[in-house]
């Protein structure tokens, strides 16, 4: 079965051709052709997404681009079975540009128009290994951490799911971008603050302000970084301002930023394996491409749960794609759990859609 799915709910602008089939012991995916374009560069003098702007390139880079994924396939409409789009959540304005588009390719070629939810895109995705979604033990506990969303989600069966924690206020990713931008890096500011805290891990640079680890006793799988956020600040101030920061200063600020996010999320995953008796751990989002808290966690499950089996997403899907929301769609579909003969109704942007 061959999906063809949209991807427009941030920054990125994608679309793939992916196959799926049922095997022995679950479903295998292959990627026939892809196309991803990023309008991060376009954003970074906002210093973040502006969804007008991000719609307006959205609209003129897909006709581009879905021409380029079917031509990387090889394939034309034809061989499609159906089509995918993300509904939510992300900004309705970005969101809309990819749903009009794929009812008017939906209306044209007559096929089936499937909404994804963009984090079940993330975890769903996150979950193959080497093109394969095979042998998942149940539970599953998802870490989802992006640029809007930081959220510890439970799995007990295929589809069925339970959040078990989320932040409070704002999410990881945008915690990283904010601090990135008062150490005076560039959008987006989690790769650039990821750089420089191993240039500082390398060195053996350590930074003279002391971050405040948040919500370590708070008993639950909630997080924070508000005040995280608001801590970086006053530390900046107090030591002068960056500009007074040599760059090896900076560099290993940014590490402390980052041990003080590896920190938080290594007590709270160990709080939600727990609670959630997972047997499968995975991590999924933008910020899941993070290396420092990849270790991190992969060594908590190593060391505390050997029983658990952990799941990182290959690099090349960590971010916002086509592909994790043509896998989510085609999970659904070989395992049953949707219809494919009848087109579902009309769709719309859900910017607050959540997964449980
Ligand atoms: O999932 P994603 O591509 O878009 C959303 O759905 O939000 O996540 C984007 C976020 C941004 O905040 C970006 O700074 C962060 O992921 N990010 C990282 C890294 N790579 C991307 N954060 C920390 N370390 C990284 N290596
Ligand atoms: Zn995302």
């Amino acid at each position: 079965m061959k999906i063809l799915a949209i991807e427009t709910s941030c920054d990125e602008t994608g679309i793939a051709v992916v196959e799926g089939t049922k095997t022995e012991h679950g479903f295998a995916f292959q990627v026939l052709g892809s196309t991803l374009l990023s309008q991060a560069q376009l954003h970074a003098e906002y210093g973040g997404v502006y969804p007008t702007l991000a719609k307006r390139e959205h609209e003129k880079n897909l006709p581009v681009i879905f021409k380029d994924a079917l031509a990387a396939a090889d394939l034309s409409m034809h061989d499609v079975d159906a089509i995918a789009v993300t509904h939510g959540p992300g900004l309705e304005p970005a969101l809309w540009s990819g749903i009009v588009f794929a009812q008017e390719l939906a209306k044209e070629t007559d096929k089936p128009l499937l909404p994804v939810n963009h984090m079940e895109g993330h975890l769903i995705s996150s979950l193959v290994k080497g093109g394969e979604l095979e042998h998942v033990h149940m539970p599953v506990l998802a870490l989802l951490i992006s640029g809007g969303h930081t959220e510890f989600i439970v799995m007990r069966d295929w589809f069925q799911y339970e959040k078990i924690g989320e932040t409070l206020d704002d999410a990881v990713g945008e915690a990283f971008d904010k601090v990135a931008r008062m150490l005076g890096l560039p959008y987006p500011g989690g790769p650039e603050i990821s750089k420089l805290a191993q240039y500082a891990r390398g060195q053996n640079l350590r930074s003279q302000a002391k971050l405040p680890r948040p919500m370590l006793q708070s008993g639950n799988c909630n997080v924070s970084f508000s005040g995280l956020k608001t801590a970086a600040l006053y530390a900046l101030r107090d030591m002068g301002g960056v500009q007074k920061l040599s760059a090896d200063e900076v560099a290993a600020f940014a590490r402390e930023f980052e041990d003080t996010v590896g920190d938080v999320f290594v007590a709270k995953t160990r709080a939600a394996l727990v609670e959630s008796d997972a047997k499968t751990f995975v991590i999924g989002g933008g910020v899941a491409a993070n290396a420092h808290l990849r270790e991190r966690l992969v060594e908590i499950v190593r060391d505390e749960f050997p029983d658990v089996e952990v799941r990182l997403p290959e690099l090349s899907i960590t971010g916002d794609n086509a592909i994790m929301i043509a896998e989510a769609a085609l999970a659904h579909l070989l395992a049953g759990d949707w219809p494919l003969e009848t087109p579902q109704g009309e769709l719309r942007a859900v910017g607050n859609l959540s997964l449980a």
